[in-house]
């Protein structure tokens, strides 16, 4: 069945968050990190009053390393084979082994400010499924 049916799962509140300083999250389950942030500029998939709120999983693509941030260039970066991924657009690939794209978080903020992810881009490391 290609229909997935995504948890809707409360991250943090828009006031949790500060510009450029990434909050830790798990989605769509606790063995699926990932990270919130806000960017300061509209960007791609960005929600919020600013649209720039965004979430990606921290799992590398390639082989399931954990991506760290970088908040000079706004990448995640792999210490594994050195995949960058570009938190600006998406998660594209900006160099690197990985054959996709990082999975960029379904993001939706409700009146109260609080942030809910309700889906994924591409599929999660080491998952057949993105929802199990
Ligand atoms: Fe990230 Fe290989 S696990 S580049």
């Amino acid at each position: 069945n290609a229909q997935l049916d995504y948890p809707s799962n409360r991250l943090a509140n828009i006031a949790d968050l500060t510009i450029n300083e990434p909050v830790d999250i798990e989605y769509p389950d606790a063995e699926s990190p990932g990270i919130l942030l806000k960017l300061g500029q509209a960007v791609e998939g960005g929600v919020g009053p600013d649209g720039d709120i965004v979430a990606y999983s921290v799992l590398c693509p390639h082989k399931g390393w954990y991506l760290t941030y970088n908040a000079e260039d706004r990448s995640l970066n792999c210490p594994g084979h050195f995949s960058r991924f570009d938190a600006e657009v998406g998660g594209q690939q900006i160099w690197g082994h990985a054959t996709q794209n990082l999975p960029q978080f379904t993001l939706r903020v409700d009146d109260k400010g609080d942030i809910y992810a309700e889906g994924c881009s591409d599929l999660i490391f080491g998952r057949p499924s993105n929802v199990l």
